[in-house]
């Protein structure tokens, strides 16, 4: 059994589905969150203390003024209580500056901190953790996740203990004034408590829903948004403009609910507060009437009274906040936590390393890379009942330009994602120059790899800037400049308005699809690979561009040792090649020279040049080359 195999497993049944546990997180762990802030928190708190205890005196002190104006010659006592009150407020005020500012600031430290942790996780997560996500709902994660808990750390911790001091300090000034109006101003809240119960647990299932379907008309938005030329070339807006209606309808129709049920419960908290108030006014008053209460202690009744209605309706807000928090913080733990695949995934990921040195990273320097495929079975962990290769073999010689061909979707692209670690096989293995890639530092590995991908993505960005990030490190002008030149980019890039300054737009939209191809392959190129694949790099270019890029690339290949790997289905790039093999049914079918191979008439290089020339597959004779084996 291969040292890898347990490994291989992991990889295999790596779920992309969240699962229940990610639905939930326990209050504990949501507020471990806030430990790195704790001292500064705590001294938010203590403002906030500050701020609540102005508040809490203040009814007291209204009700000691109203009672004192009634007595004669109270006008020094009035001018001391004035004085009092006007210390209180600055206090108070001082009080809620610092808290705001810290406060709001813990929160974006909080989010600052989760968003960086958050973003490093994910750049970590193997390939096969993103087959089943959609980007949409990860950067969700990123952005609102993120907000929502450090907001709840935060300023709804602070509005919480807020609540909860004013309603606990509250009823006991009630008891305080008066016992039995006690009673009265607080017949409502065993109601409001079932109530709220209920109304708590209705609007929480469905803000999830509703949350659901705004993430999913989000997903749709920002899909077609940046597929526009598609959607226009298929003049599809009407259908997309659809589309998202529905999407967006069906949002619409939760939200009205959760509003109508707001509606009821606040309209109903209102009656039952400005009752409670009522009632007591109407025992206070009859107890002032009865000289058992001055008309200043009813006015500080009546005002902690209301104070008490803010404070349980806050606490029963706050409850629902945290609520959402807990499902935002599961959200986020659930990346945090996630560790990588061992394989394919990144283990240490230093900030602004380009990569981490942590295993095995031999010299290849004086080495001539030779690469080898060996009895490699293999399919993607997300569509396990399709082998794409299934016991595939093949050897690439030290500074050899290997082609490698076959009809579409039989694997070639695969082969790179293999090579790269990006998957990894379920059996058999892949040597660099004798060592098994899977023993080997996966970002050294890298490294060693330049890629020029089948669709080839650049970042908004300039054309320096894009060509630089192939080096993983600083690199200097001249370097770049001889990358373009060997990638017949040069030419054209000189000739645009800000040469290598140009912004290629989002995904490099604003290069042609031949131009973006030739920046890729720089990008490959001034990385200084010791293999180099091009999967069908020269696709987009005529023949004459892509025979002078072969020619500098070979040049390169020849002076650099460089393993060279070409997918393609063009003749003219497969002529060059020492050595074709072609792929069929997941395994190589068959393996030569050009030159021999295609002085076959039967042989599937002189079937697939015939394909490709336009003769179709009918032309290719009896021995039809079939789609790799579906299902098996
Ligand atoms: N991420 C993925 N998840 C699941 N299946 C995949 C994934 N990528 C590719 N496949 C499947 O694996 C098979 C091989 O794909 P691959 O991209 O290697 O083909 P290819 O030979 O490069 O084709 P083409 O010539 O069209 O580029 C295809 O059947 C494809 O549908
Ligand atoms: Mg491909």
């Amino acid at each position: 059994m291969s040292p890898f195999s347990s490994f291989r497993q992991v990889s295999g049944t790596n779920s992309a589905k969240p699962t229940a546990k990610e639905e939930f997180v326990s209050w504990r762990k949501l507020f471990s969150l806030a430990k790195p802030e704790s001292n500064l928190l705590s001294l938010a708190l203590l403002a906030q203390m500050v701020s609540v205890g102005t508040t809490m005196i203040f009814p007291m002190a209204v009700g000691k003024i109203v009672d004192i104006i009634q007595l004669p010659n109270s006008v020094d006592q009035l001018k001391w209580m004035a004085s009092a009150l006007a210390g209180l407020f600055v206090v108070g005020a001082v009080a809620v500056t610092v808290r705001v500012a810290l406060m709001t600031t813990i929160g974006e430290r909080i989010a600052r901190d989760l968003r960086k942790q958050v973003f490093q996780s994910l750049m970590k997560q193997e390939l096969a953790f993103f087959d089943g996500r959609q980007s949409g709902e990860l950067v969700n994660r990123l952005s609102n996740d993120t907000s929502v808990v450090s907001k709840t750390l935060t300023e709804n911790l602070a509005r919480g203990i807020r609540s909860s001091v004013t309603t606990t300090g509250g009823i006991g000034f009630l008891i305080y004034l008066s016992p039995t109006l006690t009673v009265a101003a607080l017949s409502f809240i065993p109601f409001l408590t079932i109530v709220g119960g209920i109304y708590g647990s209705y609007v929480r299932s469905l803000s999830r829903k509703l949350q659901d379907a705004l993430a999913s008309a989000t997903q749709v938005a920002s899909e077609r948004i940046s597929a526009i030329r598609t959607v226009r070339l298929f003049a599809g807006e009407s259908i997309e403009v659809g589309r998202y209606t529905q999407r967006i309808e069906d949002a619409f129709q939760l939200a009205k609910k959760v509003a109508i049920a707001e509606g009821f419960y606040m309209g109903g908290g209102f009656f039952m507060g400005q009752a409670s108030l009522l009632a007591v006014l109407w025992f206070g008053g009859h107890q002032v009437l009865q000289g058992a209460l001055t008309v200043g202690q009813l006015a500080s009744f009546a005002m902690y009274a209301v104070n008490v209605g803010f404070g349980v309706s806050s606490l029963a807000n706050g409850y629902g906040q945290l609520t959402r928090a807990q499902g935002a913080g599961a959200r986020i733990f659930a990346i945090l936590d996630r560790k990588p695949c061992p394989l394919t995934g990144i283990e240490g990921l230093e900030l602004g390393s380009s990569y981490s040195v942590s295993s095995h990273t031999p010299t290849l320097e004086n080495d001539r890379p030779s690469l080898i495929f060996d009895q490699v079975h293999f399919y993607y962990p997300s569509r396990p009942q399709h082998s794409v290769f299934k016991g595939l073999s093949f050897q690439v010689e030290p500074g050899e330009l290997l082609a490698i061909t076959g009809i579409s979707g039989c694997g070639k692209s695969t082969i790179l994602s293999l090579l790269s670690r990006l998957y990894i096989p379920q059996q058999g293995h892949i040597y660099l120059n004798g060592y098994d890639i899977n023993s080997l530092d996966i970002s050294w590995l890298r490294r060693q790899i330049g890629a020029v991908p089948q669709d080839v993505v650049l970042f908004d960005g300039s054309i320096v800037e894009n060509i630089a990030y192939g080096a993983g490190e600083e690199v200097s002008m001249d370097e770049i400049v001889r990358a373009a030149t060997i990638a017949g980019a040069d030419y054209f890039i000189r000739q645009l308005p800000y040469g290598y300054e140009t912004q290629v737009g989002e995904r490099g939209l604003s290069l042609s699809g031949g131009q973006r191809q030739r920046i890729a392959l720089a990008r490959a190129i001034v990385r200084k690979p010791k293999i180099l694949i091009l999967d069908e790099a020269t696709s987009a270019l005529d023949v004459e561009s892509e025979a002078s890029i072969s020619e500098a690339v070979d040049l390169l290949r020849r002076k650099e040792n460089m393993c060279t790997i070409v997918i393609a289905h063009r003749l003219s790039t497969l002529r060059d090649s020492n050595h074709v093999i072609v792929l069929n049914k997941g395994v190589v079918a068959e393996s030569g020279k050009f030159e021999e191979l295609i002085a076959k008439p039967k042989s599937f290089l002189s079937k697939l040049m015939l394909i490709s020339e336009g003769h179709g597959l009918e032309a290719a004779d009896d021995e039809k080359l079939e789609e790799p084996s579906r299902a098996k």
